[in-house]
């Protein structure tokens, strides 16, 4: 495992948008490893793997105690509305109040390509909401509101 680099905002690669994993090999182990220490190291509840400057729709995250690890992650339904501060690691001191769901349902893939569904309410929804963002390009200072 090793830490990676976590580019920062002005880097145009936040802006692509990510590519399906297709391959679950054990390169595909190595980069959520290496997320994992990344994000940890950071001090960070969630990472995309765009945000250690690869292209592919991985995304790691570490909310109420529950560590998850979401290949291909879509929001298949959603619901409520929720606004609440957000940071992120690419993103430096910058906080912001950002309108998300109260609950969404992701359909996903582990890291062996196993798929499964996963519903989170509140800050679980903001971060799933917030990484697939990351997988879209989309960062949360696109969304924040207006003081
Ligand atoms: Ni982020």
């Amino acid at each position: 495992m090793a830490v990676r680099e976590v580019i920062q905002k002005s880097d145009d690669l936040l802006r692509k948008t990510s590519k399906e994993v297709k391959n679950f090999d054990k390169k595909l182990e190595e980069l959520i490893d290496d997320m994992w220490e990344t994000m940890y190291t950071n001090d960070g509840m969630g990472l995309a793997a765009v945000q250690v400057g690869i292209l592919k729709r991985v995304i790691v995250m570490d909310v109420n105690n529950m560590k998850l690890e979401l290949v291909n992650p879509e929001i298949i339904n959603q619901s409520g509305c929720d606004i609440e501060e957000e940071g992120c690691l690419s993103c430096g001191k910058i906080r912001g109040k950002v309108k998300r769901p109260m609950v969404v349902t992701v359909r996903a893939q582990d890291r062996y390509g196993y798929h499964f569904q996963i519903t989170g309410e509140k800050y679980l929804a903001r971060c799933l909401c917030h990484e697939i963002d990351h997988l879209n390009g989309i960062l949360f200072i696109d969304k924040m509101e207006k003081e």
